[in-house]
């Protein structure tokens, strides 16, 4: 029986809540597919500071190390807000471990299923078939990483912050591959997203894109767009998008946005692909909802667990080369949602059937 060995960082507030619902149906489909789970269970975020007094404590890091895949979950929230801002724990766990395992393609998918266009906030006869996009994002460059990054008293008392935007061409190559590769499985359509009319970084980064595609894969058909613009176009229309690619802080931005035009955060779900193969040889990847630890629901068992479960699928797809079974998990996922199986998610106004009774009815179609 193969076995998947990965680590399950659950983090905190409803991460723990979707994470359990999560591997439920995991270990269901497992069952059904002879496969053994194999993962271990470790602390990071707030649970990390509160249990080990560090974000990203060093024993779940060498749990991650010894894994194949990290099952993430979320982390952050109001009971550590008051620390420094250098040591709250989306700053302190989750971008260091993204860059400790140089994660740096986000993949995150924006599905809108036809049968839920009422729940985005674009009128439906603009997306009557839905919406579906990739939105591929830079991960460990840009904004977020770059030095200094420091807030400094000056000499007449003034008080200066900086951050730095710095992008190689390396950089931009690696993310421009797995752009191709997306595109290429699905339009071969690619729109690259910059601000290259003000910033320096993004003439490299529309040059780069523009010399890479030509060279590796000039059978995508390649655009370019402001990031400005690119806000406006999604909402306006989103389907003109297969795929778009962006820089790190941009991407951020634009995933949010392209979350709720399909419908909800709690269906949003991503893959953070590194440049290290794991020891089947396939991508060591993070598998991460995009939303956050929504500490306004905690604990009540109505936050909505699809995203956490549709990460279960992307590290299937991804890290285990499991396809087959990552399909059927997504299938099952539409299923429960399209056939009136509604979370508390107030994006999706219908009837509340809570965190555990949404994971019933996905297991119910498996
Ligand atoms: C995301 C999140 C993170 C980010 C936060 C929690 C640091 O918003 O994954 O999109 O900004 O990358
Ligand atoms: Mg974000």
């Amino acid at each position: 029986m193969p076995t998947l060995k990965f680590a399950v960082l659950a983090g905190d507030y409803i991460g723990p809540e979707v994470m359990t619902e999560a591997l439920r149906v995991f270990e269901h489909v497992a069952k059904q597919e002879g496969l053994t789970l194999a993962y271990t269970k470790a602390d990071v975020g707030g649970a990390g500071i509160d249990n080990h007094g560090k974000a990203l404590p060093d024993s779940t890091l060498k749990i991650c190390a010894e894994s194949d895949a990290i099952l993430f979950g979320s982390v952050g929230g109001p009971k550590w807000e008051k620390l420094p801002p250098k040591e709250q724990p989306e700053r302190a766990a989750l971008l260091p471990l993204r860059k400790h395992f140089t994660l740096f393609a986000n993949i995150r998918p924006g599905l809108l299923y036809r049968e839920l266009t009422d729940a985005s906030p674009i009128k439906t006869e603009r997306i009557p078939d839905g919406i579906d996009i990739v939105c591929i994002r830079e991960l460990t460059g840009g904004l977020y990483f770059g030095l200094p990054k420091e807030t400094t008293t000056l000499p007449n008392g003034d008080v200066q912050s900086v951050d730095t935007m710095i992008y190689r061409k390396s950089e931009i190559e690696r993310i421009t591959a797995t752009a191709i590769a997306t595109a290429r499985s699905r339009k071969k359509k690619l729109c690259s997203v910059d601000k290259a009319n003000v910033l320096e970084t993004s003439v490299l980064w529309r040059k780069t894109v523009t010399e890479y595609v030509a060279k590796h894969a000039p059978e995508i058909e390649l655009s370019h767009m402001y990031v400005d613009n690119a806000a406006m176009q999604l909402v306006r229309s989103p389907n003109q998008f297969d795929v778009f690619v962006t820089e790190n802080m941009f991407g951020d931005i634009l995933s949010d946005e392209m979350a709720v035009i399909c419908g909800s955060l709690g269906m949003l779900s991503s893959a953070s692909l590194g440049a290290t193969k794991n020891s089947l040889g396939l991508p060591f990847g993070l598998f991460e909802p995009a939303g956050g630890t929504a500490p306004d629901i905690a604990g009540k068992g109505i936050a909505n667990p699809c995203a956490q479960i549709l990460s279960v699928a992307l590290m299937l797809r991804f890290s285990f080369g499991l396809e087959k079974v990552a399909t059927r998990i997504e299938a099952a996922v539409k299923k429960a949602v399209t056939s009136g199986t509604r979370t508390g998610d107030i994006a999706f106004g219908g009837k509340s059937v809570g965190t555990k009774a949404m994971a019933d009815a996905i297991i119910a179609n498996l």
